[in-house]
């Protein structure tokens, strides 16, 4: 009991880890949530900023980092590679102690994930991925000494590129065999791409993992616990960055996050013999080995890094151009199509439409312009009326009078309806959350509510 006591009050260097995964391709933010978070430039000055208060951080990617899917529609592919173009160059920056290679990332083919990576002197960590006669197709581990601790990597990607001919081992196989090789280390930390059941399957069946990173195109912003291994991911689109600090005092479980505020809380609540025996548990975890974790997210406080700043400007400006360019200009949508737009529903509800006009989404395109990314395919179609609709338009500049969140966004194409009047040529749409998200969608974070949104919008 008094040497646990004595080993809790000895404090003791954390390894820290900062990492992020499954950014998607993205440089930015789209601009519609009130703070939008992410920002390929903020991560760099965001890493700048930690290094310089503690150059012993290790930090990491866990993969999908490229490309938001492995499929891209043809016409967005130049502009999908131009993004994974400045992600590749910015890792130079970001300077990365390894990467972990996710699904998505080989959206170009092997050889284009190699091209992407190529320069960067960036290990790619994934053990578990060979070639068809056996080799290994990437390095496996990395070991790094901070605080006079071994810290043993190992890198899983949990998939086979698309594609490729290369075959996998199964995990739990792949950090037996490494973890065999390498000898024994202080700490071991698996940074996969696996998906959370894997990785607290990994962390129940193998002994002494510190642990395991994990990163499927979901949020894992709760440290699970496995084994005595934490199972924790982060968020996604380069929104946050994630810091896992690990206090290593030798062999056993690591303690920390929910069990340990638990803990915390019921002895605050507690009195007499319970308190005492909350206190005895609480030291005894506290004397051994204990993690935290935290995320920070990278708002528009944050600084950005210059000159990554500017090539996502460039990229802004790439697209327009790419449009421009794209042929002979088609005429602007006229009415020749399905839609009436907003002015031929004025003649019979003009106060709904005056009530419309006071609404944003009477402005959305506007939004769009401002940024200079009223061409962009991947901004207008939440942003118009009729994108992509066959009776609509499908060039961006050929919007015409289908700028904005227009009534027919809602409502659908009106044409037939607004010649007669017949209520049954239009669809009435529905005031609650589901029809809204399709355009208000929960990923985009930005405060909608059914209660607060609707009152704003309502002319029924
Ligand atoms: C010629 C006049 C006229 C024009 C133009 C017109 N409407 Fe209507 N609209 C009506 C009438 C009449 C009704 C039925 C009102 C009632 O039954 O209360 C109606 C009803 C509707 C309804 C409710 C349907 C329902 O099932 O309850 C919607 C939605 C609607 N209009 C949208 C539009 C839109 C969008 C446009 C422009 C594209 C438009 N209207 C243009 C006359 C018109
Ligand atoms: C076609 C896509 C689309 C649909 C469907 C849609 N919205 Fe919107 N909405 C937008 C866009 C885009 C904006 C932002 C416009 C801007 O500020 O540039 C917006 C903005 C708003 C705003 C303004 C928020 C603010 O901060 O002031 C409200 C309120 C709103 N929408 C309510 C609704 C409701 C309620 C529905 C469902 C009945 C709905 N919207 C359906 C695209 C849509
Ligand atoms: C999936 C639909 C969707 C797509 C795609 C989309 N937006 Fe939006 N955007 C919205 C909605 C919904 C809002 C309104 C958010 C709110 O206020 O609640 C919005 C708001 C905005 C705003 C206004 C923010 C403000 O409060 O001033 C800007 C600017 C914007 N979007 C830019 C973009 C850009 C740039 C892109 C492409 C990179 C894009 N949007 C793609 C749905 C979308
Ligand atoms: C953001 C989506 C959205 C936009 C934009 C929108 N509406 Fe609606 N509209 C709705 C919804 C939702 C309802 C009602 C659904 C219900 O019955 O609860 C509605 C109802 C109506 C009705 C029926 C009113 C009544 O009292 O029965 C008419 C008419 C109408 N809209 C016309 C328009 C016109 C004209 C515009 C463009 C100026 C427009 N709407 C823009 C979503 C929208």
């Amino acid at each position: 009991m008094i040497l646990g006591l004595l080993l809790a009050s000895t404090t003791v260097q954390p390894v820290t880890l900062v990492y992020a995964g499954d950014r998607l391709g993205k440089v930015e933010p789209c601009g519609c949530p009130k703070n939008p978070m992410g920002h390929i430039a903020r991560q760099v000055a965001y890493l700048n900023e930690k290094r310089a208060k503690n150059p012993n951080i290790i930090t990491f990617d866990l993969g999908n980092y490229f490309f938001e899917s492995l499929v891209i529609e043809k016409v967005l592919r130049e502009q999908h590679a131009r993004r994974a173009a400045i992600l590749s160059r910015s890792l130079h920056k970001l300077k990365f102690d390894f990467m972990v290679p996710g699904p998505t990332d080989f959206a170009a083919g092997f050889a284009g994930y190699k091209r992407l990576i190529k320069d960067t002197k960036i290990p790619v960590l994934a053990a578990d991925l060979k070639t068809p006669s056996g080799e290994p197709a990437f390095a496996s581990h990395k070991i790094f000494t901070r605080n006079e601790k071994r810290i043993l990597v190992i890198g899983i990607a949990g998939f086979v590129p698309a594609d490729t001919r290369l075959t996998r081992e199964a995990p739990l196989d792949t950090i037996r065999r490494v973890r065999a090789e390498v000898g024994p280390v202080d700490i071991t930390i698996v940074a996969s791409h696996l998906d959370r059941t894997a990785g607290l399957g990994i962390g129940e069946n193998e002994p002494n993992l510190a642990a395991v990173l994990i990163a499927d195109k979901h949020l894992h912003l709760i440290p699970k616990q496995a084994g005595g291994a934490v199972v924790v991911g982060s968020s996604k689109e380069g929104k946050h960055v994630a810091e896992l600090q690990l206090n290593h005092r030798g062999p056993g479980a690591y303690a920390g996050g929910m069990t340990m505020r638990r803990l915390e809380f019921k002895l605050r609540k507690a009195s007499g013999v319970e308190a005492e025996a909350i206190q005895t548990e609480l030291n005894q975890l506290k004397a051994g080995n204990t993690f935290s974790y935290r995320i920070d997210a990278l708002g528009e406080e944050r600084s950005e890094e210059k000159e990554v700043a500017n090539w996502v400007k460039a990229y802004v400006h790439f697209v327009g151009k790419l449009e421009l360019e794209r042929g002979e200009a088609p005429p602007g949508y006229n009415g020749e199509g399905d839609f009436a737009g907003v002015d031929a529903c004025a003649t019979c509800h003009p106060t709904i439409v005056d009530t419309w006009r006071a609404t944003r989404h009477a402005i959305a395109y506007q939004s769009l312009y401002a940024r200079g990314q009223h061409l962009d395919r991947e901004c207008i179609g939440c942003h118009t009326a009729g994108w992509r609709h066959s009776g609509g338009f499908s060039d961006p500049r050929a919007v015409g009078i289908l700028k904005n969140v227009q009534c027919e966004s809602c409502h659908g194409p009106g044409k037939e309806h607004a010649k007669t009047g017949d209520k049954r040529l239009i669809d009435r749409g529905q005031a609650n959350a589901e029809f809204c998200q399709s355009c208000h969608q929960k990923e985009l974070e930005t405060g909608f509510k059914e209660e607060t949104y609707i009152p704003l919008i309502r002319h029924w």
